[in-house]
């Protein structure tokens, strides 16, 4: 059974993933397609509603971006946000001009009132915050059409066709900004689309099982395990749906985190598949000997990963279906939305076109990080892997400053492992995004008892971010700190100094390398 579907059209706005994000919250499934989608593509697509996205244009500019002609006789609900608010006006009859400094150009949080007998905000407070970002206003409201919201410097902040189920705002419901918001989205798709909400999860565990079987058949899918949150759910899904034919090949380079490798392993070994662990520990090692430029590093492990990976393939011989963990964003952000065209390495770095295999099988390429995850505690993965937080695929190796060595591992992997168990203790994980232990190339004068030390400092990183692209650093508290810094001190033999990075990116970066 098909999901109902809300239908994206982007008309180059900024912030089509967090309308997705929006709806999907709201247990309706929807996609983000590009506005040049053709009438019969969108009719094809059958969507239970539409949402025009913001634009970065003026909707009366000679080359500016319009949807498909016809669009507005489907009897399809549709909502205009920003640009596309004034694309309704403009294309049903209304006027467009640019705004003045002082009638109505809005930028940020702007007071707002609303006509909650419009459905869009109904049961809503009557005023609240906004986030408007336009230059331009809509002096004209079509015909059919009444205004029902307005700021003190815009009288015509929104406005409704009701008969023909047509809405548009000048500001972004889809931003954290505006208050109640995400309860307009909600509004337009439950009572004006009649949204039943049948996106869930589960349902889609069920369904996507089904299907991996039906395409499968008695063939065999390989998969290249690393640990993280995708790749691990894929294979999580893999394992439910086809068991015995799927093939995991794991690459323990030996850059992983304590434990990590076992933990891998044995959250995998309640299912019934072919799961290779290569302990390519030395031969990484190798290759890294005396190489301390962080570039270097990091195109040695990604060649030799491959070669490793080519290896067991060979060994595996003919092989189906690769299996791929790509997520939605991912799709979006490269702009390709049909699966053949994805080459075989684009999310694994260079992966494999020496594999015989029929077809590249990507589950996870519809969904958001967070449903990723959800789908994984449906899996039954255990807690730690589906909220684990990011780890760069060169691992420890672009943590340890300058050459790495398997002494150098080791004492960055016990460090490592105590800052994570403190800041778990003390229930802080969920306030920081990427927290870790690095090893600096210093080597520090200290005293232990009566005697002088002349060891190595450890620096701890810890940052909040939403996007990994900037970032500030988290204020641990110091007694968190505090306790950390004696139990590294103490249980990490050579380390006689701890450090926390106390730089926001920029200037600095997440990593140390
Ligand atoms: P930076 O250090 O660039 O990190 O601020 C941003 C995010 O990217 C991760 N990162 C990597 N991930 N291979 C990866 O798979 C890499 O070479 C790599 N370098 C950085 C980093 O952990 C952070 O989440």
């Amino acid at each position: 059974m098909q999901n109902q579907k809300i239908l994206i059209l982007n008309f180059g706005g900024q912030y089509d993933q967090l309308i997705a994000r929006r709806v999907r919250e709201c247990n309706v499934y929807c996609e983000v397609k590009p506005y040049t989608m053709t009438l019969q593509e969108i009719k094809d697509f059958n969507p239970i509603g539409i949402i025009f996205t913001g634009g970065p244009d003026s909707v009366y500019k000679e080359n500016s971006y319009h949807p498909a002609e016809g669009i507005f006789e489907l009897n399809i609900p549709i909502l205009g946000i920003c640009y596309s608010c004034q694309l309704l006006a403009h294309h049903l009859g209304g006027k467009v001009v640019a705004a003045g400094e002082d009638n109505a150009r809005e930028y940020g949080k702007t007071i707002t009132f609303y006509d909650n007998t419009c459905l869009l905000f109904e049961d809503l407070p009557e005023e609240g915050v906004s986030w408007m970002s336009h230059g331009d206003y809509m002096e004209k409201v079509p015909k059919g059409f009444k205004l029902t919201a307005h700021s003190e410097k815009c009288p015509n902040v929104a406005i409704c066709d009701e008969d023909r189920m047509f809405y548009g705002v000048q500001f972004h419901p889809e931003v954290n900004h505006t208050a109640n918001g995400k309860k307009m989205i909600r509004n337009f798709l439950y009572k004006v689309c009649n949204a039943v909400g049948d996106w869930t999860m589960e349902g889609y565990m069920h369904r996507c099982v089904e299907e991996i079987r039906q395409k499968v058949g008695t063939g065999q899918v390989l998969l290249a395990l690393s640990g993280g949150v995708d790749s691990s759910v894929c294979a999580a899904l893999f394992a439910e749906a086809i068991g015995k034919q799927l093939t995991c090949v794991f690459v323990d380079h030996g850059l992983l985190r304590k434990k990590e490798g076992d933990e891998v392993e044995a959250a995998f070994r309640r299912w019934d598949i072919h799961l290779i662990r290569v302990d390519a520990k030395e031969r990484f090692l190798n290759r890294l000997a005396g190489v301390t430029e962080p570039e270097q590093k990091r195109k040695i492990i990604g060649e030799e990963f491959i070669r490793v990976f080519e290896e067991e393939g060979k060994k595996i011989g003919q092989t189906d279906f690769l299996a791929q963990g790509t997520i939605y964003p991912d799709v979006i952000e490269s702009g390709k939305e049909n699966a053949e065209t994805i080459k075989s390495h684009h999310n694994v770095g260079g992966l494999p076109d020496f594999v015989d295999f029929k077809e590249i099988i990507e589950p996870l390429r519809l969904l958001f990080k967070d449903e990723v995850r959800e789908l994984g505690k449906q899996l039954k993965l255990p807690k730690y892997m589906v909220m684990r937080q990011p780890f760069p695929g060169p691992g420890l190796a672009i943590r340890i400053i300058g050459e790495v060595t398997e002494e150098k591992l080791e004492i960055l992997r016990e460090a490592d492992a105590i800052f994570r168990d403190e800041i778990e203790k003390a229930d802080l994980e969920n306030s920081m995004n990427q927290y870790f232990a690095a090893l600096t190339n210093m080597k520090t004068v200290g005293v232990m008892g009566d005697g002088r030390t002349y060891d190595w400092a450890i620096a701890l990183r810890s940052v909040t971010t939403e996007d990994f692209m900037t970032a500030d650093w988290t204020r641990i508290p110091y007694e968190v700190l505090d306790r950390v810094s004696s139990r590294i001190v103490n249980e990490v033999p050579h380390v006689n100094r701890v450090l926390y990075d106390i730089t926001s990116k920029p200037p600095s970066t997440v990593e140390f390398e």
